[in-house]
């Protein structure tokens, strides 16, 4: 069972859509909500395209969350509004609770199919319910607002249908939902850490073994600097099953069960049998898989400057090997890695193919990077200086 939060204990930009999301609940039911629930967007520090390689991710919880609220209506429908208004129309939705009879299965509103994948895959009884989603975490900015989406609306149900269950068991079965009702084959790393992240650490996610660790991140004069290029090509809906794919030829011809399996040598010693763009994606997931373990351990020893030096390494190997990067990515990392100095590493994150960058500086760096991707930058960027945040909690209304 999820940790319960009062909603007086919430973060102010919490509590403020908290009240936003409640006055819409009233609008929209003529009720009060009675039970509620927040769950976090992510940024992924290092490990990226990692996840699903059964390697390392290192990612945080920010203090972006989507809060759904909703109370037991004493019908046989469910109905879900969401606040926000970057989605595909109506905002409305209702459809019968769930049984052996009728199934819940895919279909239009597609945003409404994230929430209907969670509720066919919870592990208890649901009925009826009224239900209203508000989000502060940008849509399809690589910060995982899907995961907040299908996170919140679990602990939601654990609130108003009480069932025993792991954190671990709440993030496979939010993963299952985006598998099989949003048609998107991702790895664990986003509904993990959304569940599971703390704040002021990152989460190493050892995706093989499904455990993690919480590391220290000590930000003092430090910041951690999002930049979203609000660019998102249409390019990731086809290309992030094909990389899987690519990975999983890689991991057949070199004979292991998953490049968490291989090293660099193995690959080398394969090379004239590969084709050369499965030898590329390979070679990315093998020296990011590296990479993250490094990484942690200069975080733990608080070397930055080596923390910082394997992000860009990583932007790279994602630009060149694994080609999921774009120009509007790769202009701003070169924008803030052109910086003089207060700049320790910068690389995109998420899956790639528009998003975000993240960059760790130093606090005092932060307004000249603002400066000079504003002037540099050929987009519009935004920017978004964030802490690592708490994982899902109920919120007690
Ligand atoms: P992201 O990186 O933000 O997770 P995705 O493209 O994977 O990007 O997921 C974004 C989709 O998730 C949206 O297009 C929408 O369908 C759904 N979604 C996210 N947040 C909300 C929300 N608050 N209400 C309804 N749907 C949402
Ligand atoms: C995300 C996906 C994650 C992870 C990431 C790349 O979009 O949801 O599971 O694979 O891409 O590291």
């Amino acid at each position: 069972m999820s940790q319960v939060m009062s909603s007086n204990d919430l973060p102010e930009s919490t509590k403020e859509l908290l009240l936003q999301a409640q006055s819409t609940f009233q609008e929209k039911f003529s009720a009060k909500a009675t039970h509620g629930a927040f769950a976090p967007g992510r940024v992924n520090l290092i490990g990226e395209h990692t996840d699903y390689n059964d390697g390392f991710v290192f990612p945080i919880a920010i203090p972006l969350v989507t809060i759904a609220i909703g109370r037991l209506n004493g019908e046989d429908v469910i109905r879900v509004f969401t606040a926000s208004e970057d989605v595909d129309k109506p905002q409305f939705i209702s459809f019968p609770v769930p049984g052996e009879e009728s199934k819940l299965s895919p279909g239009s509103p597609s945003w409404a199919n994230y929430i209907k994948g969670v509720i066919a895959h919870y592990k208890g009884a649901v009925s009826g319910f009224d239900m209203v989603v508000s989000t502060s975490v940008p849509l399809g900015g690589g910060l995982s607002s899907s995961a907040s989406v299908e996170v919140s609306t679990h602990t939601l149900l654990e609130s108003l249908f009480p069932t025993e269950c792991s954190q671990l068991e709440k993030a496979l079965t939010c993963q299952r939902a985006e598998h099989t009702f949003a048609g998107m084959p991702c790895g664990i790393m986003d509904q993990f850490v959304s569940a599971m992240g703390c704040r002021d650490h990152a989460l190493l996610i050892d995706c093989q073994s499904k455990e993690s660790k919480l590391v220290r991140l000590d930000l003092s004069g430090k910041s951690i600097l999002i930049i979203n290029c609000n660019v998102k090509h249409q390019l990731t809906g086809s290309e992030y099953p094909s990389r899987r794919q690519n990975c999983a030829d890689a991991a057949a011809a070199l004979g292991v069960p998953s490049l968490r399996s291989a090293d660099l040598q193995l690959l080398r010693q394969h090379q004239s049998e590969l084709d050369e763009l499965i030898y590329r994606r390979a070679r990315h997931v093998i020296s990011e898989i590296r990479r993250t373990e490094e990484a942690v351990a200069a975080l733990e020893g608080g070397d930055l400057e080596t923390f910082g030096r394997l992000m860009v390494d990583s932007h790279n190997s994602l630009r060149d090997d694994f080609e999921v990067s774009c120009p509007e990515l790769d202009s701003l990392v070169e924008i803030v890695m052109s910086l003089p100095e207060g700049v320790y590493g910068s690389r995109m994150t998420g899956g790639g193919f528009g998003g975000c960058t993240v960059t760790l500086c130093d606090t005092t760096a932060v307004d000249t990077i603002k400066q000079e991707v504003t002037k540099r930058y050929r987009g519009r960027a935004t920017f978004i200086e964030c802490s690592a945040a708490d994982g899902a909690r109920i919120i007690q209304l």
